[in-house]
């Protein structure tokens, strides 16, 4: 894991990774087939935070979980790090799109499944857990069990897990879909200063226009299934604060993604 300056979040030149003519076609239980991605390609570089938007059953979280190592290709590559990437590593941090905690665990022992696959030293990871369990404002709930959070807590929980084995890409699947306006513009401003502190590579799925917007060094629009990249956008933003939100500029950046958007088939919710 890399350092920031104080200058904010390091961004380099090198890839992290690379999806190059990425295809997936998923058969159904019917024996018909779905094709969920075409033909998709970008790179982001090491530090870099893309955003990912797109209406529902674009292919987002398909996009994901192959990065995740989770799922295949059916044709193209994915490079990580510069090599063929196969499979699930422990460079890869995951926040699915619901918390999916063991609710037989509590708040501290859920946080540590990740390390325990990995049977990573139990007292390295329990510091590292506390730790990020901090950051997620979450300091004191070590103990208590899923069912004695809400839902915005339970997600935070999913999000210091996905963070316990130090991640160099930190992969997040709509992590605030579930949150109401208030709860998720705080999770926002947390995650940006995470990224400062941590210098994670990171991808976010998102179906908010603004949220991708806010969150994002770029923004990768996607058109409804079968999902391809219609746009890669650069978001230059004096600053990524609240303020921000209600300037011309960042008005501009929204309706401009609406607007392809609308012209290739609608974003719903
Ligand atoms: N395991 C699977 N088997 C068959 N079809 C699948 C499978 N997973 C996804 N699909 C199909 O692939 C398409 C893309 O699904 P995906 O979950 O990637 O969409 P999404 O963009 O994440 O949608 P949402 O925004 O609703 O989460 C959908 O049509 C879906 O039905
Ligand atoms: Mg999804």
């Amino acid at each position: 894991m890399r350092f920031p300056t104080e200058d904010g979040p390091v961004v380099s030149s090198v890839p992290a990774f690379r999806f190059d003519h990425l295809h997936k076609t998923f058969r159904s239980k019917d024996g018909g087939e779905v094709t969920a991605l075409h033909d998709v390609g970008f790179a982001v570089r090491r530090g870099e935070f893309v955003t990912v938007v797109g209406p529902s059953g674009c292919g987002k979280s398909t996009l994901l979980r192959i990065l995740a190592g989770l799922d295949h290709a059916s044709r193209g590559h994915v490079e990580l790090g510069g090599r063929e990437h196969v499979g699930p590593s422990r460079d890869i941090g995951v926040v699915f799109q619901a918390p999916v905690l063991l609710p037989w665990r509590n708040i501290l022992d859920n946080v540590l499944v990740p390390a325990q696959i990995q049977g990573r030293d139990r007292a390295a990871a329990r510091e590292r857990a506390m730790h990020y369990l901090q950051l997620v404002g979450l300091s004191g709930f070590e103990t208590k069990y899923p069912s004695e959070l809400s839902g915005g807590m339970q997600q935070r929980v999913g999000i210091a897990r996905a963070l316990v084995n130090d991640p160099v890409l930190l992969l997040m699947d709509e992590p605030f879909g579930a949150l109401d306006a208030m709860t998720r513009e705080t999770m926002n401003l947390e995650l940006l200063k995470l990224r400062e502190r941590t210098g994670a590579t990171i991808m976010l799925v998102t179906h908010s226009i603004p949220e991708a917007v806010f969150l994002g060094d770029r923004v990768v629009v996607m058109s409804p299934r079968p999902g391809r990249v219609t746009q890669v956008i650069d978001v230059d933003l004096p600053a990524r604060t609240l303020d921000v939100i209600n300037t011309e500029r960042f008005g501009a950046y929204v309706s401009g993604i609406r607007r392809n958007l609308n012209a290739a088939g609608g974003l719903d919710g």
